[in-house]
């Protein structure tokens, strides 16, 4: 084919092409906007988090994931806004900033293989299984399960794994585990999830009573099998209930 002829079919594939690639996601904009604020407040508790940005891939989830398919129909307005908001039976999807946070303590790599102890949404796993390989997803409640496990597999998360139980034992089979994220509030750190840790894993998990809120604590096993804590930001997360206890 001559070059002008191939230009000229390029042009009008342009013509024919751009205008679809321009309406493809009317909510790209509102998530760099997103990830804008939420690098700004990384930076704002560098001191208390020990980093002051967001690994790559972590940035990339953020800006990639569509929250406003995780959010109820009603808040889907402000699905993009740094905020909680809830998801029916008495639960929240965690404001952006925590899960991106959460995400990066656990310096996840393409290789790691991660339990989330409160699907909720199902957001927080999306988000975690655009930087894992593997993301292994408990929850509670059966109507959320059953509901992010349904909306993970619509949009394509073949490498999520959901289950309906009390994420307080953890998930023996699929352990151990480089990173384990708990987005619910116990008042201890459950042994179970300490001994599903991996040798070099980390857990991010927030730890203390309801009335006072809790300490985001990020915890390291080393390879001799001890583990290091260390405190970072105060959060207000829903409590960690147990065996279906109703959520108070
Ligand atoms: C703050 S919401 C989680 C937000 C979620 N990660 C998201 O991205 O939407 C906490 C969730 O933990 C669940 N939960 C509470 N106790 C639990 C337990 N023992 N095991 C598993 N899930 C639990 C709640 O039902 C709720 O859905």
């Amino acid at each position: 084919m001559k070059a002008h002829r191939r230009a000229l079919l390029a042009a009008l594939a342009g013509i024919v092409t751009a205008p679809r690639a321009r309406a493809h996601d009317p909510h790209a904009e509102r998530r760099r906007e997103l990830l804008q604020t939420i690098e700004r407040q990384i930076r704002q508790f560098a001191p208390d988090i020990g980093r002051s940005r967001l690994a790559p891939c972590v940035a990339r989830a953020i800006g990639s994931v569509p929250r406003h398919r995780f959010v109820p129909p009603q808040w889907s307005e402000l699905a993009y806004a740094n905020r909680p908001l809830p998801i029916g039976h008495g639960q929240t999807i965690s404001q952006p900033f925590i899960v991106a946070l959460m995400t990066d303590l656990i310096e996840p790599q393409p290789s790691h293989r991660v339990l989330e102890v409160g699907t909720g949404s199902g957001y927080q796993a999306a988000v975690l299984a655009e930087c894992v390989a593997q993301v292994y997803t408990i929850e509670i409640l059966p109507a959320l399960a059953e509901r992010a496990r349904a909306l993970l597999a619509e949009l394509g998360y073949r490498n999520v794994e959901t289950r309906l139980g009390d994420g307080y034992a953890g998930w023996p089979q699929a352990a151990p585990f480089d990173g384990i994220v708990v987005t619910a509030a116990p008042d201890h750190v459950p042994p179970a999830l300490i001994e599903q840790l991996a040798p070099g894993g980390r857990m991010v998990i927030p730890v203390g009573a309801q009335a006072s809120g809790q300490d985001l604590l990020v915890i390291r096993k080393q390879a001799d099998g001890r583990t290091v804590t260390q405190r970072t930001i105060p959060v207000r997360f829903v409590p960690l209930v147990r065996d279906g206890a109703a959520p108070r």
